[in-house]
């Protein structure tokens, strides 16, 4: 079964409580948060607090993706705020066992994020501390981009370690996923799929998350 998590990057934040109640009556699978601090990435969006609010408002798996300088300062405080699965860049300057460890003694569930130009193979010495990775399809900073076709085989490449090790990991692939780059995505691999801007861009948003869900899962 292929997982969705929205991503709320493109919302109106003035709304942003009527857009998760909306996604949580389709049943969405999770929420992607992406977190942003103008330096990891050109482009600053929000933090704690907006988790904390959100957390306060559903039930529904807190996915958050931490596009931030040296993670490792954070992780405390986004499992505090409510974060469920806690993602991070290997290209980010933390320390990546160990930060993975961190995640884990603060209860949560890790994600082991790459971009597009980072090597699949920068995640395996890690996978066993992995309950998810995720593979980005555009250069991370914002939503609405195009899906890059060439990082596929990472994801077949990270799907296939994860079976040698007889391990059920999820793969996340997030950026420039649709109807048409959707089916490509769960070929090669990848079980859990971020969506923003096909979501956010359509007038009823959990119809398109079930049209979409529907369409990754055939
Ligand atoms: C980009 C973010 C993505 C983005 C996805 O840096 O990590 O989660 O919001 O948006 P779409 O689906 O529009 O590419
Ligand atoms: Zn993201």
């Amino acid at each position: 079964m292929i997982k969705i998590s929205p991503s709320v990057l493109t919302a109106d934040f003035t709304s942003l409580g009527d857009a998760i109640k909306e996604l949580d009556n389709a049943k969405t699978d999770m929420l992607h948060l992406d977190v942003m601090d103008g330096i990891f990435v050109p482009n600053i969006s929000f933090g704690m607090p907006v988790v904390k609010s959100v957390r306060k408002i559903t039930d529904t798996i807190l996915d958050t993706h931490l596009m931030i300088d040296r993670p490792h300062r954070y992780i405390e405080a986004f499992a505090e705020a409510g974060s469920d699965i806690i993602g991070f860049h290997t290209e980010a300057g933390s320390d990546i066992g160990a930060t993975l460890d961190l995640i884990h003694s603060c209860g949560k569930k890790t994600c082991l994020t790459i971009k597009p130009k980072t090597p699949a193979e920068d995640v395996f010495d890690y996978l066993e501390k992995c309950d998810m990775v995720l593979v980005m399809s555009v250069e991370p900073g914002f939503g609405g981009q195009k899906f890059m076709n060439e990082v596929l085989p990472k994801v077949t490449a990270i799907r296939e370690r994860a079976n040698a090790l007889g391990m059920p990991l999820d793969i996340e692939i997030d950026g420039g996923i649709n109807l048409e780059t959707a089916p490509l995505a769960v070929k090669a691999g990848a079980n859990v799929l971020v969506a923003g801007n096909v979501i956010f861009s359509a007038p009823d948003k959990g119809a398109r998350l079930k049209e979409l869900r529907e369409c990754a899962n055939n």
